[in-house]
């Protein structure tokens, strides 16, 4: 019974630290972002903040179009996460371009 009230509560801050959203969780702009991404980066630091942080999305380091497209829209038949279509492809596309110019 301990266990499983233990077990409950560590879920739960789980799962609070999730919903909540969290103020301070704008990423920083990369360095020498392209212009054309600009859009992209910001679509991306206000819809991809509203659940988690968005620097969550830099765990996939995805560099192939299809599955950073995939993983944009999953995210977005979430629940409270619809985004635009132009959002969602500015996004897919900022990503790309974030994942493959590497850890700098
Ligand atoms: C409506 C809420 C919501 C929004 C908006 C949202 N996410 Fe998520 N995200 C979640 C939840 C819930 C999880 C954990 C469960 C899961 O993985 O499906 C998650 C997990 C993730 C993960 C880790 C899981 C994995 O498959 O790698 C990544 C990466 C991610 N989100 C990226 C993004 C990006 C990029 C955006 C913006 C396009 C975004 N999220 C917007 C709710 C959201």
């Amino acid at each position: 019974m301990k266990k499983a009230y233990a077990t409950l509560s560590a879920l739960a801050v789980l799962a609070l630290g999730f919903l909540v959203p969290v103020k301070a969780g704008a990423p920083p702009k990369p360095a020498g972002l392209p212009a054309t991404h600009e859009a992209g980066f910001k679509a991306f630091s206000v819809k991809c903040a509203r659940c988690h942080e968005p620097q969550r999305a830099y765990s996939r380091k995805y560099t192939e179009a299809k599955k950073i497209d995939a993983l944009v829209s999953r995210m977005a038949r979430k629940p409270g996460g619809a985004m635009s279509q132009k959002d969602r492809k500015a996004i897919a596309a900022y990503l790309l371009w974030h994942n493959k110019r590497g850890a700098r």
